[in-house]
């Protein structure tokens, strides 16, 4: 593998989610890996999950760790080409990605959409620079349009989960939030999902389409109600809307996922990625309850990294 970006940089889904359960049965196992290198995690945006699973991840394999939090530490960064810099940033991505290449092996880089203009989000502008300009392995740590990281662990928590010889039901219904949050989670849940063995529901209110590339294959309705029903993994998400771009268009009252609705399902087991609004996007009572798998799935961040920087170390698809 030479940078994760997406699913589509993993030529066997199903082969690299049971490299994960095995490194999490055994993660010491390829302590020598890492030896002697070291991985750097760049942080445009604050994180919990991806930074502390990363770190741990590449721990377990033998690497040194440098983080450096760009947006609070770091020069103010210009991205676009060809600009007089007489303004208030100070150093190009040119050389700033070029010049932490040299300090490490493999490069982990977070860096949200601003959901302002949809053509420059999706261009992936920044993601695309690193991967030009920094001359070692990029591993997305979540990306403008995109979370792979998360969406392996999601699908290792999938496949630890269901019942022997069944193909799930996995639903992924929107949720109510107060801000206006990026599509990556539920484009690369989607994008996993639908190269997935799986039967894939996606609910959400009418405005809040995915951008197709995610999604074909999968079934989308406006009907909560029906999406749910006979589940065995419901995912909840909000998501901004993708056509009336970063907007958001409803409170989405009676979007939020309770038990009533859990009733629905084939006691469906319950996930997000994290952090959860409590009371808005999922009630106390489902998070605090028997169905809710949502720190399990937090725990398999550190495998699925674990599995995904093995393979950038090996150069191995
Ligand atoms: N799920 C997730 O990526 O969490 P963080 O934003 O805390 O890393």
């Amino acid at each position: 593998m030479k940078n994760y970006t997406s699913v589509h940089d993993v030529p066997d889904v199903a082969a690299l989610v049971q490299e994960a359960l095995e490194l999490k049965k055994n993660p010491y196992a390829h302590k020598s890996l890492g030896e002697n290198k070291t991985l750097g995690l760049i942080f445009l945006n604050p994180s919990l999950r991806t930074r502390l699973s990363t770190q741990k991840a590449a721990l377990n394999l033998g690497m040194n760790v440098m983080v450096m939090n760009m947006d609070k530490e770091g020069w103010a960064l210009e991205t676009q080409d060809g600009v007089v810099m007489n303004g208030t940033t100070v150093e190009h991505i040119r050389e700033a990605a070029a010049v932490m290449g040299q300090y490490c092996d493999i490069l982990g880089l977070r860096s949200f959409p601003k959901l302002q203009s949809r053509e420059e989000d999706y261009s992936e502008d920044i993601l695309n620079k690193f991967m030009k300009y920094a001359g070692v392995p990029i591993l997305s740590l979540e990306s403008a349009t995109r979370h792979p990281l998360q969406s392996l662990a999601d699908l290792i928590t999938i496949t630890e989960h269901k019942p022997t010889g069944l193909r799930p039901k996995v639903v992924l219904t929107w949720a109510p939030h107060v801000k206006a949050l990026p599509q990556a989670v539920p484009n690369s849940f989607a994008e996993w999902m639908c190269a997935a063995d799986v039967d894939f529901v996606i609910a959400h209110p009418e405005g809040y389409e995915l951008e197709s590339s995610f999604t074909d294959g999968a079934t989308i309705t406006y009907d909560q109600d029906e999406a749910l029903q006979n589940a065995d993994f419901v995912y909840i998400k909000n998501w901004s809307s993708f056509h009336d771009y970063g907007k958001v268009l409803t409170e989405g009252e009676g979007w939020m996922m309770t038990n009533e609705k859990l009733a629905k399902t084939n006691n469906a087991k319950v996930m997000h990625c994290l952090p959860v609004r409590r009371g808005l996007e999922l009630s106390h009572e489902i998070l605090d309850g028997p169905n809710s798998i949502v720190i399990q799935e937090a725990g398999n961040r550190v495998y699925a990294a674990q599995a995904v920087i093995k393979r950038l170390l090996e150069n191995k698809a």
